[in-house]
């Protein structure tokens, strides 16, 4: 299974020359350089989608490979959205449809991310409600997950990383697996410096899988790809992606730095 590496770069680039600016220099970072065993996903704000398109859709580092196709394929940047609507089409001012997504070349949806859940209110139940809206689109949901500094404190985590996978899960159909991404971003740790020592993620993904596991059976469990998210920089990734290995990572302040967001898939890759 290939690591998955996204970049969220959030409420960020303010106007089409700063994109363009972002764009160029991330273009410069990947020229030449391969990541076979990693996928890269970038997810702008949604006024960026087409423009992010337009460019990483035309492969922005071809790399010279005999066999060339298969290289080529694997080193493309993927598209994502921040969030989604779960509904298709219809009254509802001010949201985005999963299908306009899709038809924009998004591939990916953050979906239920602690900045939504915290300043949004938004609920387990619409978590699920996009995240079955996603799927039906052949959309697919990276779905967020996490306890808070209080909840970590009062010996929560468990029972909090447990409601929100259930709930999350609710009715989407075990042959989804494929699709689907579990990020563990402890809410504590997002933009914070802070990260768990690498045997708490790796307690929370055991965890997360035995949970799936319990919902889809283990042979689509496996399936299912569980990523890390939270203070991810090349100084914390080994630590908190690469030692309790995690299925690749969820990055935020520093994918906006490509130096250092290229950095870390190199990271990954390797
Ligand atoms: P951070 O953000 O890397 O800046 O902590 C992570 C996230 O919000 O997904």
């Amino acid at each position: 299974m290939k690591r998955l590496i996204i970049g969220n770069l959030k409420m960020h680039l303010l106007s089409p020359i700063e994109r363009d600016r972002y764009l160029d220099t991330l273009e410069k970072e990947l020229k030449g350089k391969k990541f076979p065993n990693a996928e890269v996903v970038i997810c702008p704000p949604f006024v960026h989608l087409e423009a992010f398109k337009k460019r990483l859709g035309k492969k922005i580092h071809p790399v010279k490979s005999p066999t060339s196709r298969g290289a080529q394929q694997s080193n493309r940047v993927k598209l994502g959205a921040q969030n989604v609507f779960s509904e298709n089409k219809g009254s509802f001012t001010g949201e985005v449809s999963p299908m306009m997504l899709k038809n924009l070349g998004c591939e990916y949806v953050i979906l239920g991310h602690s900045e939504r859940r915290k300043y949004f209110s938004e609920t387990d139940e619409e978590v699920n409600r996009k995240s079955l809206g996603c799927l039906k689109n052949g959309l697919k949901p990276i779905i967020c997950i996490g306890e808070t500094g209080i909840e970590r404190e009062m010996g929560e985590t468990h029972k909090i990383i447990t409601r929100q996978v259930k709930e999350a899960l609710k009715n989407v159909s075990r042959t989804k697996a494929e699709e689907l991404v579990l990020a563990y971003e402890p809410v504590w740790a997002v933009g914070s410096d802070n990260v768990p020592e690498s045997n708490e993620t790796l307690s929370a993904k055991l965890l997360i899988k035995k949970i799936i596991t319990g919902m889809f059976g283990k042979k689509y469990a496996e399936k299912v790809r569980i990523i890390y998210g939270g203070s991810v920089s090349v100084k914390s990734t080994k630590e908190t992606c690469v030692d309790p290995e995690m299925d690749g990572a969820l990055i935020g302040r520093d994918s906006l730095v490509p130096y250092e967001f290229i950095k870390i898939v190199e990271i990954i890759n390797n």
